[in-house]
């Protein structure tokens, strides 16, 4: 009795063991193409190099694209797929950059090692390469993605919006197993970039009923905005998002919340709900021993972010052009 007991303990142990790999294995992993294409990681980075050099404005366009990408079908390389009511045709989609840098580094990956590498993975260790570039922190970017046959302008409104409350972008980062934390970091993500006036210009006039501007925004700030966005100015002008500090990787665009600087509704927001203003006091050091430092905090909820929803093993495929499917 006490051997068979123990026969089928170990059997039960093997059984768990290979459970464990087999459930293990369906996620990414720093590495993964270690073997099948070793040089992935400086095909891509010498392809955002390139680009970043002629248009440094690229980077902050390819971190946005990752965002965008792993809010919609996952991350899986959905953002990228050309055709009539597909995900890149959506309202929120249409000013986003840097395609030509993944169809580029996906060129010379097809050359290097055909049929190996997903257009999803590009975009993971390009949006990282993007943040290097513009003085920001690296981290580790796991890979084993596969790219997704799905791409639907509707599936869009997953993505939070500027005019989203806290409590709406917290559900929406939720949705996606992103925390409070995770929400506040990744916006910081607006440390490079700029917006477009036409998605914050209604803040600067006629936002109170009595026709004044948004009175969260700080009033010796105000009129360089005015003059930036004038009421029926050029809806398509660019404002840095990190004000005084948009090419630039660092945490300033924390102090500009804090100074009601902030250039988006939805980002000054941050600091006026009481659950994520602690956040961004953290990053500011205000918290004293509970500080938290944004260069490394921003990569760990990349890394979250990066594997939202992803495709592994045999899902999905491996698209030979990043633009369409298979
Ligand atoms: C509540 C969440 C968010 C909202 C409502 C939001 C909204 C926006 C809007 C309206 C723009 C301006 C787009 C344009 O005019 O081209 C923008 C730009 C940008 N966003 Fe976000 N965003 C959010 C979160 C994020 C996250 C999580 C990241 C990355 C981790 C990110 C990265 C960027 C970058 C880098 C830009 C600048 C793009 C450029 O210069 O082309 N955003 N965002």
């Amino acid at each position: 009795m006490g051997n068979y007991f123990k026969q089928l303990s170990i059997a039960l142990f093997f059984f768990l063991a290979i459970a464990a790999t087999m459930v293990l294995g369906q996620g990414t992993r720093v590495g993964f193409y270690s073997s099948t294409c070793s040089r992935v990681e400086s095909i891509v980075q010498s392809a955002v190099r390139s680009s970043f050099n002629s248009n440094p404005t690229i980077a902050p366009g390819l971190l946005r694209m990752h965002f965008h990408d792993c809010f919609v079908q996952g991350c899986d390389g959905s953002i990228l797929i050309d055709g009539s009511n597909t995900e890149k045709t959506a309202g929120p989609n249409l000013l986003l950059r840097g395609y030509e840098v993944i169809d580029n580094a996906k060129t010379q990956l097809e050359n290097a090692c055909p049929g190996v590498v997903s257009c999803a993975d590009i975009i993971a260790l390009a949006a990282r390469d993007a943040v290097v570039l513009a003085g920001g922190p690296g981290w580790a970017v796991p890979t084993g993605r596969r790219d997704g046959r799905v791409s639907l302008a509707s599936d869009t409104s997953n993505l939070p919006g500027f005019t989203d409350s806290v409590d709406v972008q917290k559900q929406k980062f939720a949705d996606k197993g992103l925390n409070t934390q995770d929400l506040v970091t990744l916006v910081g993500g607006h440390t490079i970039g700029t917006s477009a006036c036409q998605f914050f210009r209604y803040r600067l006039y006629n936002f109170t009923s009595t026709g004044g501007a948004d009175p969260s925004i700080n009033s010796s700030f105000l009129p360089q905005l005015q003059s930036l966005c004038p009421a029926n100015g050029d809806a398509s002008r660019r404002v840095g998002l990190d004000n005084g500090s948009e090419n630039r990787f660092d945490s300033s665009f924390f102090a500009n919340l804090r100074d009601g600087r902030g250039i988006l509704e939805s980002d000054q927001m941050l600091w006026t709900d009481a659950s994520t203003k602690t956040f961004v006091q953290r990053f500011l050091g205000i918290r004293g021993l509970l500080g938290l430092t944004f260069s490394a905090e921003f990569g760990k909820s990349m890394v979250k972010m990066s594997n939202i929803e992803v495709k592994t093993g045999t899902n999905g495929e491996i698209r030979k052009v990043c633009s369409a499917i298979n």
